[in-house]
């Protein structure tokens, strides 16, 4: 896995501001082996556990069309604000610089239904943890949260405190 990232992921300095690094997981997804392999590794740790994979707009969606099709459960669109067309569940999360929210519609998520939370990054937590509070208010269970990066540092576990997370690789924030 690690090798699988390490040879694949690109790494930008200086991106999107002086000083950070930015790791771009684009290399990976467009790879036929590095795919299968992150996603594999993505719902490994979960199998069994899960009757629908949540993936947050917009690189969360690559990873939980994926994850869902290999598992063989539906699949749930987590989207930025604004985007769907019924009523919905809104959950607002801080960016640097403001604030965004994600929706989901009320009807969505079956009452009861075990979900699996998937995108490619996570570093605050502030996506993943508004995505965890729509599956809560739709009457689901959140079973875990899976990502391909986990940003040290950031705070995101702590963030997430209570949740299952599974990193596929720690990097330094
Ligand atoms: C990026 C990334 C994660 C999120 C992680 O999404 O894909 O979803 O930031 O940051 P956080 O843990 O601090 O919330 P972004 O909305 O920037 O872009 P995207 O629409 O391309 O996924
Ligand atoms: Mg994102």
């Amino acid at each position: 896995m690690e090798d699988v990232l390490d040879r694949l992921c690109a790494t930008v300095p200086d991106y999107p501001k002086p000083g950070i690094t930015f790791k771009d997981l684009t290399p990976v997804f467009a790879d036929p082996e590095g795919f299968r392999t992150i996603v594999d590794a993505i719902i490994a740790p979960f199998l069994g556990r899960f009757d629908l994979v949540a993936g947050i707009e917009a690189r969360g969606f690559l990873l939980a069309a994926a994850a869902a099709y290999a598992a063989g459960t539906g699949v749930l669109t987590v989207r930025k604000a604004g985007k769907l067309p019924r009523t919905t569940f809104t959950e607002e999360y801080a960016l640097e610089y403001g604030t965004a929210a994600l929706e989901v519609h009320t009807t969505d998520i079956p009452q009861g239904a075990r979900v699996l939370v998937l995108d490619d990054v996570l570093a605050t937590g502030g996506t993943v943890g508004a995505a965890v509070r729509l599956v809560n208010r739709s009457g689901g269970t959140v079973v875990g949260v899976g990502v391909v990066l986990e940003l040290d540092g950031l705070g995101g576990r702590a963030a997430l405190a209570g949740q299952e997370i599974h990193s596929l690789q720690c990097v330094g924030g």
